[in-house]
This record gives structure tokens, C-alpha cells and sequence, in this order.
């Protein structure tokens, strides 16, 4: 862990009235002990808890209690401190202020900043087990986490009712560290916008039937959670996928052929840095589309024709283009001969033939190409191939 990350941090601590409220005054002490710079801000409950000159004494900062306390050199104190922020802790975090922060009820300081910043919130709840299992605070904390809100704990252990339940707060030193993760996250894509295609098009045949393939969507859904989580704005467009967890945060938006993904890519792509396209788009297309159910007896055979090529389309001298290469055979070969043909920067090659590797796998075998080289890497997560493919393409959108 490198403590030393978070010295200079502009670090605001929201506390709220729990009787969770003393932890926050030891966190405050070891985050100064760091050297960061700790802002309170303390609830009108929350002093029913614990005292202001605690938290002054302890970060040298005045500790807002109100929007008309005028303690900043702006005189309006949570957006100035806001604008400043690098995290916002809302440690302990009562349900009533978790309601407000879901909803954007600005009624105090706290959601005031909140929604003025651009920082990254970590909230800590801090409540009743019953209170925290209730369908309301459990449909606030799923807001919470589509904002793109860390969501520490809460742990099980004794409450102050006495009952042994999940709603004490993380422990000031888990708190700690989660900070510190949190700057220590590569943010080398802040500000790029980035599409990723991911998962099998469909190409219906007739009302019950369509052409598609083995795609999981996989590898496009993690590589978009690694450009979001390193800090890129990333839509998301893609045909038939197994599943999107973990998503938040992410624009996703559903294209069923490969023509309507060609359409809706066509119309986005000018505000983009980066395309990664590890969607598997249908070559072919269904030349008549029929309208009723074709009967067995008459289904001898399919009328097919070329769907444009999406990657090729797309200009590559405006935007870094990532393709992907889904190869049985002579995987180097093919991979540099895409990179030119289709003008991309990158083009990541895998083998589909390898057993526990490509479609439908929670890992794969790649190797990443470039006019630079190409690295191989042996089998791994497609979440850790996700970041590997980003750190190379980084170049090509600096
Ligand atoms: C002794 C005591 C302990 C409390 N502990 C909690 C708690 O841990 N979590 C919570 O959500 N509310 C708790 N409450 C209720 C809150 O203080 C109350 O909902 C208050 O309005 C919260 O305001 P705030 O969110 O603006 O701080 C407690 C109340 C009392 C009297």
C-alpha cells in the first residue's frame, strides 16, 4: 500500500448522524497523518454525535456544518471545496442522507457538494441490519452504484441495538485503504470519449429464425468496463450478449444486425477517440427477409449477401481503431494483414481453436499487433487482456 499517494490529496469527509460518527474523527486523524488535506463536513445530527472542534483540531480546517458558515475564501464553502475535491467520503452514511445523495436533494452541504464535483464519492453506510435490508435503502444503494459510487460495506458485527448484523461501518483503516486505491488507479483516459462493440449480431431469416454466432460479448463488455474505470467516457454497442453485470456507468446501446450497428456506430463515431471493435459481426446478411414463418419444406436453402465491412468503413486517420482477429489458423499472418487491410492501429489476435480461450471463455490467449511489433501474452483474465490492450493503444490517442 502507498500511503504516500495521498499526501496534498484535497480529501472532503461528509459525516452523518450515526453513532458511527467517533470512527470518522480516528480516519480524519489518519488521513492528516498522511498528509492530506482534510475537509468535514458535519451534518446537523451528526453533531448530536460528535463535536466540531474534534475534526478542526485534528485537520486545521474550519468543519462546515451549514450552507451560510462562509469559512472558505469563496464564501460559498461546498462548492469551492467541491470544485477542489480529489475524493469525497461520506463516512458514516445514515439512510436518510443516502436518500438525499440518491435523489440529489441538495437540502445540505453534503449532496451540495456531492453534485458540484467531479470527484469520485466513496460512501460508508452505517445503520439498523433491518434498516440497510429494507427495499428503500437497498433501491437507493443500487442508484448509488449506477453513479459510479464506491459502496464500502457495511460490515457484520454488533450494532449498537446490540444485534450482530450487516450495518456497522467499515472500519476506519479499510476506509484508508480504499482512498488510496482509489488514487492509486491508473486515469490515463480521463476525458476520452471511446466506443466498444461487443457480442454476436443477429441476421434474421424469418420471424422465428436468424443467423448469429458463438459471442459472448465478453471481452467487449471488459475492455468497456477498463476504459470506464480508467477514467474514459464509453458507450457501448452491441448485439446478443450473456450478461452485463457490473455495467454502471457505462452508455450501452443494443443493435441487432449488423447494418443497424454500422448505422448507429456511423452516427457516433466523429465525437470519439477510440473504437474497439471486438463485436463478431455477421459477414453475411439474409437477402430476403421473410416476413412469415418459411415452412420446413421450403427452407432448402438462404439467399445471402455481403453486409458492409464495419471496421474497414470506419476512417482510421480521425479516430485509433482497435480490431480483433478470431483466427483457427495462422493467427500472425492474418492479424498483420487485417492490421493493413482494414488501416487499424491495433489489431488483437486470438486463436479460437486453444481450449479454455475466446468465445464464451472467462479468459483468452492474444497476441496484441502493432506497426510497432506484436506481444504475445499467455492465457489470462479478459479483464486483465481488457487493460493490457488499453495500455498499448494508449499512444495512438495521446
Ligand atoms: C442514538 C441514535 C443513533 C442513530 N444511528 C443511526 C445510524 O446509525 N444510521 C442511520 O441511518 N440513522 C441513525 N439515526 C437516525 C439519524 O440520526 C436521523 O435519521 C437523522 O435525521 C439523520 O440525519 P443526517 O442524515 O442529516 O445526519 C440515529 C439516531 C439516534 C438518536
Amino acid at each position: 500500500m502507498n500511503k504516500k499517494i495521498i499526501k496534498n490529496k484535497n480529501i472532503i469527509l461528509c459525516v452523518s448522524g450515526s453513532i458511527a460518527a467517533y470512527k470518522s474523527i480516528y480516519l480524519s486523524s489518519l488521513l492528516v497523518k498522511e498528509g492530506a488535506n482534510v475537509q468535514v463536513i458535519l451534518t446537523e445530527s451528526a453533531k448530536n454525535f460528535v463535536g466540531e472542534s474534534s475534526f478542526s483540531g485534528i485537520t486545521h480546517n474550519p468543519v462546515i456544518t451549514g450552507y451560510y458558515d462562509s469559512k472558505t475564501s469563496l464564501s460559498i464553502d461546498h462548492i469551492d471545496i467541491a470544485k477542489k475535491a480529489d475524493v469525497i467520503l461520506v463516512a458514516p452514511a445514515t439512510a436518510n442522507i443516502i436518500a438525499k445523495i440518491a435523489l440529489g436533494i441538495s437540502s445540505d452541504p453534503i449532496v451540495g457538494s456531492i453534485l458540484a464535483s467531479k470527484a469520485p464519492v466513496i460512501i460508508a453506510p452505517a445503520m439498523d441490519g433491518d434498516m440497510f435490508k429494507s427495499e428503500q435503502v437497498q433501491k437507493n444503494i443500487t442508484e448509488l452504484i449506477g453513479f459510479n459510487y464506491y459502496i464500502s460495506g457495511p460490515e457484520k458485527g454488533r450494532l449498537a441495538s446490540g444485534m450482530n448484523e450487516f450495518g456497522r461501518m467499515s472500519e476506519p483503516d479499510i476506509l484508508f485503504e480504499e482512498i488510496i486505491s482509489i488514487f492509486s488507479k491508473k486515469k490515463d483516459y480521463e476525458k476520452v470519449e471511446a466506443i466498444v462493440t461487443a457480442g454476436g449480431t443477429i441476421e434474421e431469416i424469418d420471424p422465428v429464425r436468424y443467423i448469429s454466432n458463438k459471442s459472448s460479448g465478453k471481452m467487449g463488455i471488459e475492455i468497456a468496463k477498463a476504459l470506464r474505470d480508467r477514467g474514459a467516457s464509453v458507450t457501448l454497442i452491441h448485439g446478443k450478449i450473456d450478461s452485463a453485470e457490473e455495467t454502471q456507468g457505462i452508455k450501452k446501446i443494443f443493435t441487432k444486425s449488423a447494418i443497424e450497428m454500422k448505422n448507429t456506430i456511423d452516427n457516433l463515431v466523429d465525437k470519439c477517440q477510440i473504437i474497439i471493435m471486438s463485436a463478431a459481426v455477421s459477414d453475411y446478411k439474409v437477402k430476403n427477409i421473410s416476413k412469415e414463418k418459411i415452412k420446413k419444406d421450403s427452407l432448402d436453402y438462404i439467399q445471402l449477401e455481403k453486409n458492409p465491412d464495419i471496421l474497414k468503413g470506419i476512417d482510421g486517420s480521425k479516430i485509433a481503431k482497435v480490431g480483433f482477429a478470431a483466427e483457427s489458423e495462422n493467427l500472425l499472418i492474418n492479424a498483420k494483414k487485417k492490421l493493413s487491410s482494414k488501416d487499424c492501429k491495433i489489431i488483437v489476435a486470438n486463436d479460437i481453436t486453444l481450449e479454455g480461450s475466446g468465445f464464451g471463455s472467462d479468459n483468452n490467449k492474444a497476441v496484441i499487433v502493432d506497426l510497432d511489433g506484436e506481444e504475445s501474452f499467455p492465457l489470462m483474465s479478459k479483464s486483465k487482456l481488457a487493460h493490457k490492450i488499453l495500455d498499448r493503444a494508449k499512444k495512438f490517442i495521446d
